[in-house]
């Protein structure tokens, strides 16, 4: 099956976080495309990739980047598709990726996650329940995962017990 969610990071050194991304689709049964394509350093590229894309079916763009992290917003310029932002951890903790993201201007929006694992999982879910609004068996997916989240949660009882 064709790629569903495009997981495209700025420089290879954002996959250890990343990683949880495409994780997190695989897990949920999401096909997902994963790409390294910085939008400084390789935008022509860029924007070929997503040309090819979105003709071979992505619906939803999963952007990571760290510093100047223009990444998701040079992407939401170029489509009209959702566009999740993940800031990587960088020089400044991050803030300087976070705050580059969330500060779009008004017409081009981004939706911005958490600095790194918890922000990579979360895009991937976010694009699952974008996905889910059109694909019942991604709804029931999404479910199942928090089932057995809550699961694990009851399951660790009192933590006196170890
Ligand atoms: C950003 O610059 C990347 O997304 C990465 O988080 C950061 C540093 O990149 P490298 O110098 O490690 O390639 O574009």
């Amino acid at each position: 099956m064709s790629s569903l969610v495009s997981v495209l990071m700025g420089s290879k050194s954002d996959w250890d976080v990343m990683q949880n991304a495409s994780q997190t689709l695989d897990k949920l049964g999401v096909p997902c495309d994963v790409r390294v394509l910085s939008a400084h350093r390789t935008p022509d590229q860029l924007f070929e990739y997503m040309a090819q894309a979105e003709k071979q079916g992505v619906q939803v763009y999963i952007a990571a980047a760290g510093g100047a992290a223009h990444l998701a917003g040079v992407v939401a310029a170029k489509t009209v598709l959702p566009v999740l932002a993940v800031p990587m951890e960088s020089k400044l903790l991050g803030l300087d990726s976070l705050l580059s993201m969330v500060q779009m201007p008004a017409g081009i929006p981004v939706g911005t996650l958490a600095i790194g694992k918890a922000g990579a999982v979360n895009a991937a879910l976010l694009a699952v329940a974008v996905l889910a609004l059109q694909h019942p068996k991604y709804r029931e997916a999404l479910q199942k995962y928090r089932d057995e989240q809550a699961k694990a949660v009851l399951a660790a009882g009192d933590p006196r017990k170890g």
